[in-house]
């Protein structure tokens, strides 16, 4: 590879770190998510994100990256990914107390914070492989980039549903569900 190349495929291994992490969150998520809009929301997300991952480990393969997976796991930037997601987890002593629905719309937040992650990062992917003449990776990041605006708009569609949620459940000091019953 030349250096153009190396640096594509860098941001491409970065942003594959990214979509692993996100693939482990939303499992996570789901595991304590009520049935509902959202949930059917983090359901697709999951599977975009699966796509996601497959679609840029198969561009870096391409590309020769001869890296294993392994070493996605422990790349710099899947580290900072992985920090984004654990800036929207509050403190153990704080959630005692705190209803089901108080930690759907928490997740929902991060969900919401690691797509703008994503986008910031394809749309620097996108920029960088043009500017090296590597039209396929960018039309890769452009498409992915697409797909990640729609869903963060789509989460941000469901915050004040969920936040009408934790309204209730206040007000009536009588959850909705039982984050246990939903695993
Ligand atoms: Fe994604």
């Amino acid at each position: 590879m030349n250096a153009a190349e190396k640096k594509v495929a860098q941001y491409l291994r970065e942003a594959h770190a990214g979509e692993q992490a996100l693939i482990g969150e939303l499992r996570a998520q789901l595991e304590m998510t009520p049935r509902g809009s959202y949930r059917t929301a983090l359901e697709e997300h999951l599977s975009q994100t699966r796509d996601h991952a497959a679609r840029v480990g198969e561009r870096l393969r391409e590309l020769g990256d001869a890296r294993s997976p392994l070493a996605f796991v422990v790349d710099t930037v899947g580290a900072v990914a992985g920090q984004a997601l654990a800036l929207g987890r509050a403190p153990l002593e704080l959630l005692l107390g705190s209803g089901g629905e108080d930690q759907v719309l928490r997740n929902a937040r991060v969900a919401y914070a690691a797509e703008a992650l994503e986008i910031a990062t394809y749309t620097a992917i996108e920029r960088l492989a043009g500017a090296v003449g590597d039209g396929e990776t960018a039309t890769l990041a452009a498409s992915i980039r697409a797909d990640e605006e729609r869903m963060l708009e789509r989460l941000l569609r469901e915050i004040p549903k969920l936040t009408d949620a934790v309204v209730r459940a206040e007000a009536r000091a009588d959850p909705s569900f039982d984050v246990q019953s939903t695993i």
